[in-house]
């Protein structure tokens, strides 16, 4: 009698510290999860999704890290059922993690939402990782919070600026095949969405590929020049005519060839991504429509001399974007107050 009454008192006692356990376990995950230290999207999910689709043989060629995933990646971006489904434009902005003030700048100015619903466009900011763990915390809560993210699983770094401009062909397919233009450009752009529309519109829908033209650029052959090339990954002097990095568009058609051609060909590294879209280009016989009046080099000169004529002008600091921004927005302000496109 007493045995089994203490047998069942060890037991009960056991339950207790099985049950505190797995009260701490759940608070603690909870605790990382407010942390943003667990990753909030469904990171097996999406490998499945790219896996399937996209490796062919056993073997992608398009230079991601081979166990490449997409460490935060917007939920609701591109979903075919929400407003989003008329979407005609999809604009990927190259960003790094620590570029958290030129980010809210862009998401102030000329990316803010209303304006973006106005024209049915979209915005995501390409990332990659920064191994400083407490910036990935304040990243997480960043995407918790706009859900405007993709982060690929790779190290930031100058050289590995072209596996953003990877990454947004691949998510974009994967996520946003509806999309009918993909535009790339930098978080040091200001980008005048409006006149980018009248430009798609006045151009042809498919076959596009539309930027300021780099011709007769020499590949360089230094390894300490931060361009340098190697022979192997290019052998031509010079590197094809190709649209200038801060904006260039894509209509879908071409966006979804040039992601096929990568992954599925071997290509030559090239750490300037323009250039090495270029190049992808030319392989698949597309040239670039020339447009001028993108900015790329404004020096000090005055943004109100561009910004009505230009689609987009580079190297704008995130204070200079928000001083400008509200200015330039009253001449689309008509008498009651509403906002003309
Ligand atoms: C797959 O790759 C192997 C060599 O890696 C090759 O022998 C084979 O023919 C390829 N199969 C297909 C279907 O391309
Ligand atoms: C999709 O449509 C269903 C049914 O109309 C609705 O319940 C759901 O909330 C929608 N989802 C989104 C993301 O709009
Ligand atoms: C580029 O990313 C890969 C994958 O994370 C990393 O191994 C590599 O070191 C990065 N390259 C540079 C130059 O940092
Ligand atoms: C590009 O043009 C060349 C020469 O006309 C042709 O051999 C090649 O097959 C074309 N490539 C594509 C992808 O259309």
């Amino acid at each position: 009698m007493q045995a089994h009454y203490s047998k069942t008192r060890n037991l009960a006692r056991m339950g207790k510290y099985v049950l505190v356990g797995l009260s701490l376990m759940l608070i603690c995950r909870w605790i990382l999860y407010k942390e943003g230290m667990l990753y909030t999207t469904d990171a097996a999910l999406i490998i499945k999704e790219v896996g399937n689709r996209y490796v062919k043989n056993g073997t992608n060629y398009d230079h991601l890290p081979e166990d490449f995933i997409f460490l935060v990646n917007p939920k609701n971006k591109c979903s075919s059922n929400s407003t989003t489904q008329g979407t005609s434009f999809l604009v990927g902005v190259e960003s790094l993690v620590l570029n958290f003030e030129q980010r809210a700048a862009v998401r102030q100015t000329w990316a803010n939402n209303d304006l973006l619903n106005r024209l049915s466009a979209r915005v995501i900011f390409l990332i990659g990782i920064n191994e400083d763990a407490q910036l990935q915390k304040r990243l997480n809560r960043e995407s918790a919070e706009y859900d405007d993210l993709v982060q690929g699983s790779f190290v930031e770094h100058f050289k590995n600026l072209t596996l953003k401009t990877i990454m947004f062909l691949r998510w974009s397919q994967c996520f946003c095949s509806t999309v009918k233009y993909a535009i790339k450009t930098d978080d040091d752009v200001l980008v005048n969405l409006r006149m980018i529309l009248q430009v798609i519109k006045s151009n042809p829908t498919s076959g596009l590929y539309l930027g300021y033209t780099r011709a007769q650029f020499h590949v360089i052959r230094n390894p300490n020049n931060p361009y340098y090339t190697s022979y192997e990954a290019y052998p031509e002097q010079n590197y094809p005519v190709y649209a200038s990095g801060p904006l260039y568009i894509l209509s879908q058609d071409v966006a979804t060839r040039a992601y096929d051609y990568i992954s599925s060909h071997p290509t030559g590294y090239i750490s300037s991504e323009d250039a090495f879209i270029g190049v992808i280009m030319s392989k698949l016989n597309v040239s670039v429509h020339p447009y001028t009046n993108i900015e790329i080099n404004r020096g000090s000169s005055n943004l109100g001399c561009f910004f009505t004529e230009y689609i987009a002008v580079h190297r704008v600091a995130p204070n200079e974007m928000l001083k400008f921004w509200p200015v330039y927005e009253t001449k689309f302000v008509t008498k009651n107050k509403q906002l003309i496109v």
